[in-house]
């Protein structure tokens, strides 16, 4: 691989002293990512298997642009066009993606933002642009103005009833991480709605989900006729009180992204809380739990990509704060780091096809401890704000 190419993007401030780890670990993830090109040809990955290769996507997916985004990532690093061109060569099936009812959903900003937005950002292609502008105007169209919230999921007619009842009328934390498409929108065409619906999103997400304890609930629901507020529930955590870890790790990450953008200082203070909370539950562990309210008496599964999401933020919100106060996200996000290295790398270990073991998609449908294409997405990022790198696709 091409390490010289690599090694001319880093720096060697102070603050990076020791933390020649993290440059290893980022460049053997950029082998590693050279070495998936021929195996994975067109496909994305879904989930890992326990023998650490991949089983992919066989259509449009929430997961499909997270390979596309570390493609764009490693591209930036080397220069290498290789990478360039296998992230270009998946567009068509982003453009199914718009064209397909069913397909386009509250993700369109995780999908097109590492995709569409990260090829317009690193080519200035046009027709990228124009996709991620269109993916744009789709999510805002699932504003649900009663509630003032983005509809999560998508609430399927008669031949599901249980899963329309389901999705009509739920918000879910996750879908902070698309509002970036939506404030990238803004700026690049400085139509209001995008940045209206980002916003109200955002506020509505913090009085809902949010609890006082910095704590955060996975999903809410409002009654879809009123937009009345009726509760906080879960999908993917423990239980509806529960505090979900990667639901909290999307939400720091979010909020701290979105302060980025607008200067919102809300935004900041409920990033900071959420990070507080999280600082205080993950403890002296090297990974965190899937989720922060398990019983304690018990071994439960860990999750390397809620610590990867976590991490990245930490070092997003390190940018956002004054030196004194960065210190501490700094080293927390550091110790997350550390953990993932020491616990979930499987960048030296031969034959695996991903980044990152043990993590948890979703615990009560029996997914875990598996290879996880966000996972490893989020890995390479916070790998790369660590080490002070701040262009990235969000
Ligand atoms: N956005 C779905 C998840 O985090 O699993």
């Amino acid at each position: 691989m091409q390490t010289s190419q690599l090694t001319s993007y880093f720096t060697n401030g102070p603050d990076h002293a020791g933390r020649e780890i993290y440059q290893a670990a980022l460049e053997r993830s950029v082998a590693r990512l050279r070495e998936l090109l021929p195996i994975a040809g067109l496909r994305n990955p879904k989930i890992g298997r326990p023998d650490h290769s991949w089983s992919f996507c066989d259509g449009p997916d929430w997961v499909m642009g997270f390979l596309s985004g570390q493609l764009w990532l490693a591209h930036q690093l080397t220069a290498d066009p290789v990478f360039a061109a296998a992230a270009r060569a998946r567009r068509p099936q982003f453009r199914a993606v718009l064209d397909s009812r069913k397909a386009r959903d509250h993700d369109l900003g995780f999908i097109f933002s590492l995709s569409s937005v990260a090829e317009w950002l690193s080519t200035g292609d046009e027709v990228a642009r124009s996709m991620a502008l269109e993916a744009a105007r789709w999510l805002i169209g699932r504003f649900r103005e009663e509630g003032q919230y983005i509809q999560a999921w998508n609430p399927v007619g008669p031949e599901d009833r249980q899963q329309a009842r389901f999705a009509n009328g739920r918000m879910i934390a996750d879908t902070i991480q698309n509002l970036a498409l939506l404030h990238w929108a803004h700026r690049e065409t400085g139509v209001a709605d995008f940045r209206e619906v980002a916003d109200l999103h955002e506020a509505t997400t913090l009085r809902c989900l949010v609890r006082p304890d910095g704590t955060t609930f996975h999903t809410f629901l409002f009654d879809p006729a009123t937009g009345e507020p009726l509760r906080g529930e879960t999908h993917q955590g423990y239980a509806d009180h529960s505090c979900w870890a990667r639901g909290q790790a999307w939400l720091i990450h979010g909020f701290a992204n979105c302060h980025r953008v607008t200067g919102n200082p809300v935004s900041l203070d409920a990033a900071r809380r959420l990070a507080t909370k999280a600082e205080a539950l993950v403890g002296g562990s090297k990974v965190p739990v899937w989720d922060y309210s398990l019983p304690a008496n018990g071994k439960h599964p860990v999750d390397s990509s809620a610590a990867a999401v976590t991490a990245a933020g930490l070092f997003l919100l390190c940018e956002l704060v004054p030196e004194a106060e960065a210190v501490r996200w700094r080293n927390f996000g550091y110790r997350l780091l550390d953990g993932l290295l020491e616990t979930c790398d499987l960048t030296q270990t031969p034959n695996a096809q991903g980044l990152l073991a043990h993590g948890a998609g979703h615990v009560p449908a029996g997914r875990c401890d598996a290879m996880l294409p966000y996972g490893d997405y989020y890995f390479m990022e916070a790998l790369m704000r660590a080490q002070g790198h701040r262009d990235f696709f969000w």
